[in-house]
C-alpha cells in the first residue's frame, strides 16, 4: 500500500495510526482527512513528516470532498467519529449523523473509486456488558447507549456494501484505549489531569466495579494494521488489550502515579444505562499475527507521564469548549 486516506486522523487513536504508519512504511504517503470537531486537534499530529503526510480539513459526510481524497488512494481507514459515551446521552444527532450517514457516504464514495481496502474502526461496546466470559466476533450485537448504537449502525451499513457491492470491507472492534493524545473528557486522561491540578476525580458512584479491557493506543493502532493488511473482506476483527480493570482500580493507579490521595476521589452520579462489563476475545486477530506488545504497568507509567510532561497541550483543551461541557456534565460537584 502506498497511499492511503485516514479519516479522523487528528483525533487521538486515528493520530496514533497515522504515526505508525509512518514509522513502519517508509514508503507510504498518509492523506489524513478530519473536520476537526471539538476532539480533532492538529498538535496531535503536529510531528510526523509533512513531505509524507497531506491533511485535508473535511468531513466524511461530504460526498465530494471523500470521493478527491480517495483519488489516488488504496485503502481508507476510518476513524472519524463521535466518540465520547456521555455526550450522545446528552444528544445524539451528530452520533447519527457522523457514526452512520457520514460512514454510509464513505461507503457510497469508496464503491465509485476502486479501492483495495475499506476498513471501518468500531468498537467492543456493539457488542453491549457481558457478565462472564468474553465476546467473539460472531456474538450478537446488543449495544446500549447511543453512541454503540450509532456504531452499530455504521458497522452494518458499512458491510453491507461487502455483501452488496463486493466492496473489500474489514472491520476492527477495539477495546478502551489509553495513551497520550487523548481528548481529556474519557476517563483516564480526565482523572490524570484532574489529579495533577488536585481537583476532583469525579468517579460514577455504582459504576466503581464497572471493568473496562484497556489497549494501549500503539498497540490499537497495530492491530488495526494487521487487519488492513493481513485480514480477509468480510470479516472482523476484535483488538483486546487483555487488561481487564475495574474503574475503582484505575483510579487509585492515577492517584499512586501522581502521588495524590484517594480524598480526590468524589462520587457523582452514574451514567444511565452503564455497561457493567466490556470483553472481548482477539483470538482471531492474534491468528493473523498480532499481540499486544504494552505491558499494562509500563503503559501507565508511560501515559501519566506524557500528560505530566505535556500540560500546554491539554491545559489549552481544557480552558476551551471543555469548560462548559465539563461543567454541566458534573453540576454535582458544585455540590
Ligand atoms: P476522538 O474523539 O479522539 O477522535 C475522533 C476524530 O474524528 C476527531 O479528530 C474528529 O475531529 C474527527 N471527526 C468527527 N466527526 C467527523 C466527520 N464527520 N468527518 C471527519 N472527521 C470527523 O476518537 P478516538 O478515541 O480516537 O476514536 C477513533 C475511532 O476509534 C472511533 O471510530 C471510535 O469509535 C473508535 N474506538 C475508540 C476507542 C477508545 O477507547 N477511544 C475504542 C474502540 C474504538
Ligand atoms: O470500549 C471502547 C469505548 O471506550 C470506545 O468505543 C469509546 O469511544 C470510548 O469513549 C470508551 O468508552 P467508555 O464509556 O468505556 O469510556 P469512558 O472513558 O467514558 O469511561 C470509562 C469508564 O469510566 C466507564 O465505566 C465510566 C467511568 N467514568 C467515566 C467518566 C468520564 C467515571 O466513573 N467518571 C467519569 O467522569
Amino acid at each position: 500500500m502506498k497511499r492511503i486516506l485516514v479519516t479522523g486522523g487528528a483525533g487521538f487513536i486515528g493520530s496514533a495510526f497515522v504515526r505508525w504508519q509512518l514509522k513502519h512504511y517508509p514508503d507510504v504517503h498518509i492523506v489524513n482527512l478530519d473536520k476537526l470537531t471539538y476532539a480533532g486537534n492538529q498538535e496531535n499530529v503536529a510531528d510526523v513528516d509533512a513531505a509524507r503526510h497531506t491533511f485535508i480539513q473535511g468531513d466524511i459526510a461530504d460526498r465530494e470532498v471523500m470521493l478527491q481524497a480517495m483519488e489516488g488512494c488504496d485503502a481508507v481507514v476510518n476513524f472519524a467519529a463521535e466518540t465520547h459515551v456521555d455526550r450522545s446521552i446528552a444528544g445524539a444527532t451528530e452520533f447519527l449523523r457522523t457514526n452512520v450517514d457520514g460512514v454510509y457516504n464513505l461507503a457510497e464514495c469508496a464503491k465509485e473509486t476502486g479501492l483495495s481496502r475499506v476498513l471501518f474502526v468500531s468498537t467492543d461496546e456493539v457488542y453491549g456488558s457481558i457478565a462472564e466470559g468474553s465476546f467473539t466476533e460472531t456474538s450478537p450485537l446488543t449495544p446500549r447507549n447511543p453512541y454503540s448504537a450509532a456504531k452499530a449502525g455504521g458497522e452494518l451499513v458499512g458491510m453491507s456494501y461487502f455483501h452488496t457491492f463486493d466492496l473489500p470491507v474489514i472491520i476492527t472492534r477495539g477495546s478502551n484505549t489509553y495513551g497520550p493524545y487523548q481528548y481529556p473528557e474519557k476517563v483516564l486522561p480526565l482523572f490524570t489531569t484532574n489529579a495533577i491540578d488536585d481537583e476532583p476525580l469525579p468517579l460514577y458512584k455504582g459504576g466503581e466495579h464497572n471493568v473496562r479491557d484497556w489497549l494501549y493506543v500503539d498497540d490499537h493502532a497495530s492491530g488495526i494494521d494487521c487487519a488492513l493488511r493481513n485480514g480477509v473482506p468480510g470479516e472482523v476483527y476484535n483488538v483486546a488489550g487483555g487488561n481487564e480493570r475495574e474503574n475503582i482500580e484505575l483510579t487509585r493507579k492515577i492517584l499512586a502515579l501522581t502521588g495524590k490521595d484517594e480524598s480526590l476521589i468524589k462520587w457523582v452520579p452514574d451514567r444511565p444505562g452503564h455497561d457493567r462489563r466490556y470483553s472481548i476475545s482477539a483470538d482471531k486477530l492474534k491468528a493473523l499475527g498480532w499481540q499486544p506488545a504494552m505491558p499494562w504497568e509500563q503503559g501507565m507509567e508511560e501515559t501519566v507521564q506524557w500528560y505530566q510532561e505535556n500540560e500546554t497541550w491539554w491545559r489549552k483543551i481544557k480552558s476551551g469548549e471543555f469548560r462548559a461541557y465539563y461543567e454541566k456534565q458534573y453540576a454535582t460537584l458544585k455540590g
